[in-house]
């Protein structure tokens, strides 16, 4: 292929990608995004490995890595469950990070390439060492997003003592060091602060993903999908290569959006949850941390849930992550027809952070085939809650906490929350009375209006559906 024919084959995946990103910001046209996406993307690939800058002594090499990649990739897709989809996304930035520091020792030792002057030469081994501390901080802090949205790690936030010091004190090594790099005579020379800079930026990763609380780790995520953006802009400089420049661009401006709209969305300044310490912990799936009992609850079955519903003009849903571990979404879908059938006006509650991944809900409403015009977002529906006879509460709880707005001192206070009490009755639909995401008790589930439903989402949905039908 001539380097004319990649360039332009490079444009088209770049407007595919454009276009991809475009349709991915709503549930409609999601799945056509997704097809852009994918065909950007075997562009992308073909172009660059048939480009004039791969020898056929190549091939062999990249079809090898490609077989080994797509079947890593394949397993893992086909054997991750849906409730762990967040986890493989934080691994997966963490490979971004890793490539953009294998690409960085890479083309340092790289001797291949000849630089007319010193000046071009400074400025690649500046996007060298630049490349590396970003994939660095992406790849440590990606690991132990993983670790931490896995439950393998706790969720409460590890404050250092004078902790902002030792993070100031690594900019300085790092900086210090970049000068050593720039003025090292030879690669041996230049090896050290590289290596170096490395290992404060691999630590660096670490203590600034260890310090975020449990209840904000929904910003971690976007803001280490953005990182990985300019990881792989920071490898697309040091290998030259446009289209990956602009890629990388994309993935850390839309990135950077999404934590923005996250931090919104959670009523969070950017600055503070980097600075870290907010939420008091469970950062294990939602069964760990059980809330202290604080009142009594009234508990009611799936037939009286049935009865409500029946009686029932106005019903909002409000899913939250046991729906996903339940799987109930298509039993909830099933519900949802027959009451509308029978003339009830059904429509679905959608916090922004519900569940563990941006979008979370969205996704498995729409697996289950739930039209979109019923599932609205938080805003557009919390004033419709005192007009409302039922608010069913499927396996949420921090997304529906009042303490949200009522306790000043609570972790999650001024998170902006579904207004479910302000139903005629609210039924919360969960197994025990263990806390969420974020660790805090609910005093929504002691409210006089509230009932508790226990048991497994989908089967308590399943004998509710049965009941309804009888
Ligand atoms: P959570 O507050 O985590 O509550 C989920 C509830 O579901 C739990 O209290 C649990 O209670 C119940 N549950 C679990 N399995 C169930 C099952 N099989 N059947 C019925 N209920 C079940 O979830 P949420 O309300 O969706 O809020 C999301 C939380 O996750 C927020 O704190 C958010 O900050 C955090 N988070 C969000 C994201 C994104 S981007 N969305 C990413 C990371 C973290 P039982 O154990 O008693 O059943």
């Amino acid at each position: 292929m001539t380097s004319s024919l990649a360039t332009v084959s490079y444009i088209g995946a770049t407007i595919l990608f454009i276009l991809s990103l475009g349709g991915l910001s709503n549930p409609e046209t999601a799945r056509r995004g997704n097809v852009f996406g994918i065909v950007g993307m075997a562009i992308a690939v073909l172009a660059t490995v048939l480009g004039p800058r791969v020898t056929p002594a190549g091939y062999a090499w990249i079809v090898g890595a490609l077989v080994v990649g797509a079947a890593v990739g394949l397993f893992a897709a086909k054997k991750v469950q849906m409730t762990q989809m967040p986890e493989l996304v934080a691994l997966m930035h963490s490979l971004v990070g890793l490539a953009a520091c294998l690409v960085g020792f890479a083309s340092y030792v790289d001797t291949s390439t000849v630089f007319p002057t010193e000046a071009e030469k400074a400025i690649h081994e500046m996007e060298i060492y630049i490349g590396i501390l970003i994939g660095a901080v992406t790849f440590s802090g990606s690991v132990i997003a993983f670790g931490k949205l896995s439950g393998k790690i706790g969720g409460k936030p590890l404050l250092l003592p004078a902790r902002h010091w030792l993070n100031l004190a690594g900019l300085l090594v790092v900086i210090w060091f970049g000068r050593e790099f720039l003025h090292a005579p030879n690669i041996q020379a230049g090896m050290t602060p590289l290596i170096v800079m490395t290992v404060v930026a691999l630590l660096f990763g670490i203590h600034m993903v260890m310090a975020i609380g449990g209840a904000d780790m929904p910003v971690v995520v976007s803001m280490l999908n953005s990182y990985s953006g300019w990881a792989a802009a920071a490898t697309g400089f040091m290998l030259s290569n446009d289209l990956l420049i602009v890629v990388g661009a994309l993935v850390g401006s839309s990135g950077a959006i999404l934590s923005y709209i996250m931090c919104r969305a959670m009523n969070r300044n950017f600055i503070s949850v980097i600075a870290g310490g907010f939420g008091t912990g469970g950062g294990a799936p939602a069964s760990g941390g059980a809330a202290q009992p604080a009142g009594e609850v009234a508990p009611i079955s799936a037939v009286e849930t049935a009865e409500l519903l029946r009686e029932a003009k106005n019903v909002v849903i409000v899913p939250g992550y046991g729906m996903a571990v339940a799987q109930a979404q298509h039993t909830v879908f099933e519900i949802t027809k027959l009451l509308r059938e029978r003339g009830v006006n059904v429509r679905f509650g959608i916090h922004p952070v519900a569940g563990r991944m941006p979008g979370h809900m969205n996704v498995l409403l729409a697996e289950a085939k739930v039209p979109y015009d019923i599932v609205l977002e938080m805003d557009e529906i919390n004033a419709d809650f005192p007009d409302t006879d039922v608010s069913m509460v499927i396996g949420a709880n921090d997304i529906v906490n009042p303490a949200a707005q009522d306790d000043p001192t609570s972790p999650i206070a001024g998170m902006p929350v579904l207004e479910v009490w302000k139903a005629k009755t609210s039924i919360v639909m969960k197994r025990s009375m263990a806390s969420g995401y974020a660790g805090v008790d609910n005093p929504l589930f002691y409210k006089d209006n509230n009932r508790m439903l226990f048991g497994d989402a989908k089967k308590m949905l399943d004998e509710v559906w049965a009941a309804l039908q009888g």
